[in-house]
């Protein structure tokens, strides 16, 4: 039997997933759409990194393993139990409400980018994609002090940028740890409408979890979403200069983003290796035998782009998502796996969605000049072998 392909495969170029992938969903079933939704669904391979091989990808990750575990990585039944404290904050009915706030925090980055000067050239990640999932919302929601959000905003960059040192973003880490533990005593002493009072009053004080697992959520909620969520604001913006006549449309109709969101999380599935799993024990999974305690990752990347489900998934088409139904979502939104599959899919979904949705609903109507300041080719792209993602990108002519 040939041996497996040594994985992370390389991206081709800086926006491409890995051409490996279209090799091996003709000749290696586990890559195909259906075959990744089955083991995002096997309760026979486990998330629990604290089991012996489990697949860890770096020194961070087997770190990080050994801290207290939170929802991402448990399975049933106590995965569900602890998802549930969060997961009425996050539905789209909750998230809606949250909607014009969303707008007016899109708006005053944009007005304050458009103030400096709209011919000057910027550095658009640190304006636009960095601030907005950091300011804004996710602090609301965790009941955070407005007057705190510069501070904890500066930190949670440093922490998420990618160009910070390993210290740097560990010290930034150990801040952020800090400041919401003393959070999680005030509200313990006077709580308020806010998700970490919600822990303390309605888990912690009747006994379901104790202080350091409501602490672990919280922190958890705060960071989880930030890189993936500038990511795919970067992502969303270049993917617009690489497709000028979809772009068109966008402008032209501003109503298409929900659309345009779902494509660009089949596109451009920004979290690709979090997917991992370990089996329990001996396994068949798609005529292919897995031992138990070995590890295996689910290529949603693959499956995104798999032709038995989405047609022409090789091309950005904003219009094949287009519906009235789902909130123009598109019905296949679903498939896609930018947010994962099962249940693990991501419990924010609603809520990244309407970001992006305001987004780019917003930015080129506000800023219908908006281009590259400098050549494509000078953008700074995450290296080919972690996720799909960019560092830098310099705009002009807002
Ligand atoms: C466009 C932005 C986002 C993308 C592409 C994204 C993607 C994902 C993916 C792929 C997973 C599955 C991870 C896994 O299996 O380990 C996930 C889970 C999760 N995401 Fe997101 N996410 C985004 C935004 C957010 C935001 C804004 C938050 C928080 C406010 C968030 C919180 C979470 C949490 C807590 C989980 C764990 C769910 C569970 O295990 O049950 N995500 N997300």
């Amino acid at each position: 039997m040939a041996s497996p392909p040594s994985f992370p495969f390389a991206r081709p170029q800086a926006w491409d997933p890995p051409a490996e992938y279209t090799k091996l969903r003709a000749t290696n079933p586990i890559s195909r759409h259906k075959d990744v939704v089955s083991v995002l669904t096997d309760d026979r391979l486990s998330k629990e990194r604290s089991r012996p091989s489990f697949p860890e990808m770096s020194t961070g990750g087997k770190e990080a393993a050994k801290n207290k575990p939170t929802f991402v990585d448990m399975d049933p039944p106590q995965h569900m139990r602890q998802r549930s404290m969060v997961e009425p904050l996050f539905t789209y009915e909750a998230v809606a409400k949250l909607r014009p706030h969303i707008q007016k925090t899109v708006d005053t980055l944009l007005d304050k980018m458009i103030k400096e000067g709209r011919d000057q050239s910027v550095e658009l990640v640190e304006k636009f994609p960095l601030p907005l999932p950091l300011t804004s919302i996710i602090y609301g929601i965790l009941g955070v002090p407005f007057e705190d959000l510069d501070f904890l905003t500066q930190q949670d960059a440093i922490r998420s940028n990618g160009s910070a040192t390993a210290t740097e973003a560990s010290n930034a880490n150990k801040i952020l740890l800090d400041y919401l533990s003393k959070l999680v005593d005030q509200r313990s002493q006077g709580p308020k409408d806010d998700l970490i009072s919600n822990l303390v009053t309605e888990q912690v004080k009747p006994g379901y979890i104790d202080r350091a697992d409501a602490l672990q959520i919280a922190f958890l909620m705060l960071v989880a979403g930030n890189a993936t969520m500038v990511n795919m604001i970067n992502l969303g913006v270049t993917t617009h200069f690489q497709n000028p006549a979809q772009l068109s449309k966008l402008k032209a109709d501003p109503s298409l983003s929900p659309a345009f969101v779902s494509e660009l999380c089949r596109y451009h599935t920004g979290s690709a290796m979090a997917t991992r799993r370990v089996a329990k024990l001996d396994i068949e999974l798609a005529g292919q035998t897995i031992k138990a305690s070995e590890g295996i990752i689910a290529a949603t990347q693959s499956a995104s782009r798999d032709e038995d489900v989405f047609s022409e998934p090789q091309t950005f088409d904003i219009l094949g998502f287009v519906t009235r139904e789902n909130d123009g979502r598109g019905e296949d939104g679903y498939q896609a796996m930018g947010f994962v599959w099962g249940q693990h899919r991501c419990v924010a979904e609603p809520l990244a969605r309407s970001e992006l949705e305001v987004v780019f609903a917003t930015l080129f109507q506000r800023l219908p000049g908006l281009r590259l300041a400098a050549p494509f080719e000078e953008i700074k792209w995450t290296p080919l072998r972690k996720d799909v993602g960019l560092w830098s990108c310099r705009s002009c002519g807002r």
